[in-house]
């Protein structure tokens, strides 16, 4: 018997609306349109918008949404008289208002894991340039040897991990949600606070979502701590850190270096007073290659379709 979406899925032609401030690849919007059009879909695109409103006005008539950081809040929701699915493309799901999403009778997924390698290897390819005082010519450090510490053991950091056993380093995580047998397999020591964490490790890759318990928690009484020629690497969230004990271990300590996907609200600071001890992206750069646009982007078609076709709730983020 065909299943009720199947029905509804046959008499109305769904549009998807894909819509990103930041464009995925070439590539990867290619094979997402493929997708969704194979599934028997309209697609639709909104890329490289510069005012919320042209999302609101797109979103009107979308019964599907794709998005990357791209802020979904009540307003846009409002907007989107027949949306019944957004999907973030991406792990982090901190840009769409989940509590807005479920009063509107939408639901809400992201898709993990799908971004993860390129992320680790952008934490790399920031320490790499780092230690190497920027290529200015100047003699810099290598990183095997070293101590890194890894704050959040999730699917980045996991990567991390892996990248970081090829360049020899001494490998630690805190997580209390990973059991020290999964650190284990992936060659890492467990510490069993942050505190020990960042006690033990020179570099400390941060890979914690941004939530409510999360926000601020990195700040000078956990910095502090750490040993000469501290670098911390920040590609999760700038919400993490405490900006204010950021500037006050900077002040102290001369052989810090922050390095942050994505600008701290403090940046002026850093480029007055700091440099050379700071790398800040522009844009948010961390899931920025073909590759992890191709999965995140594929995969939340994908979890599209089969919501409606299937109405699986898999990667559900929302009550
Ligand atoms: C994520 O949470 O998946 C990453 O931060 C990537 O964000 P982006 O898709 O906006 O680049």
């Amino acid at each position: 018997m065909l299943s009720v979406y199947l029905i509804f899925n046959l008499i109305i032609l769904m549009k998807v609306l894909v819509a990103t401030d930041k464009a995925f690849a070439p590539h990867a919007i290619s094979q997402i349109r493929i997708l969704i059009e194979a599934a028997g879909y309209e697609y639709l695109l909104l890329e490289n918008y510069r005012d919320v409103s042209e999302l609101v006005t797109a979103v009107f008539d979308a019964d599907a949404l794709i998005v990357r950081s791209d802020m979904v809040t009540a307003e846009v929701l409002d907007a989107a008289k027949k949306l019944r699915i957004v999907v973030r493309a991406g792990a982090g799901y901190d840009n769409l208002d989940l509590a807005s999403c479920t009063a509107h009778n939408v639901v809400a997924m992201n898709t993990p894991g799908q971004n993860s390698n390129a992320v680790a290897e952008l934490a790399f390819e920031l320490m790499l340039y780092q230690v190497r005082g920027g290529f200015s010519g100047q003699s810099g450090t290598e990183l095997r040897g070293k101590t890194i510490g890894l704050h959040g053991f999730g699917n980045v950091g996991k990567y991390v991990a892996d990248i970081a056993k090829g360049f020899g380093m001494d490998i630690y995580a805190y997580d209390p949600l990973v059991s020290e047998r999964v650190m284990k397999n992936h060659g890492v020591k467990q510490c069993n606070h942050s505190e020990e964490l960042y006690l033990k490790c020179q570099f400390i890759s941060i890979h914690l979502p941004s939530n409510d318990i999360t926000k601020k928690s990195i700040g000078y009484e956990l910095m502090r701590r750490m040993p000469k020629n501290a670098v911390i690497v920040n590609t999760a969230r700038k919400e993490v850190i405490d900006e204010t004990g950021l500037l006050k271990i900077f002040e102290k300590r001369t052989d810090f270096s922050y390095l942050s996907d994505v600008e701290p609200d403090c940046k002026a600071v850093f480029e007055k007073k700091y440099k050379g001890r700071f790398i800040f992206t522009a844009k948010k750069m961390g899931a920025q290659t073909e590759e992890a646009n191709i999965n995140a982007g594929v995969a939340a078609a994908r979890q599209i379709v089969d919501y409606f076709k299937t109405g699986s709730e898999k990667f559900r983020v929302n009550k």
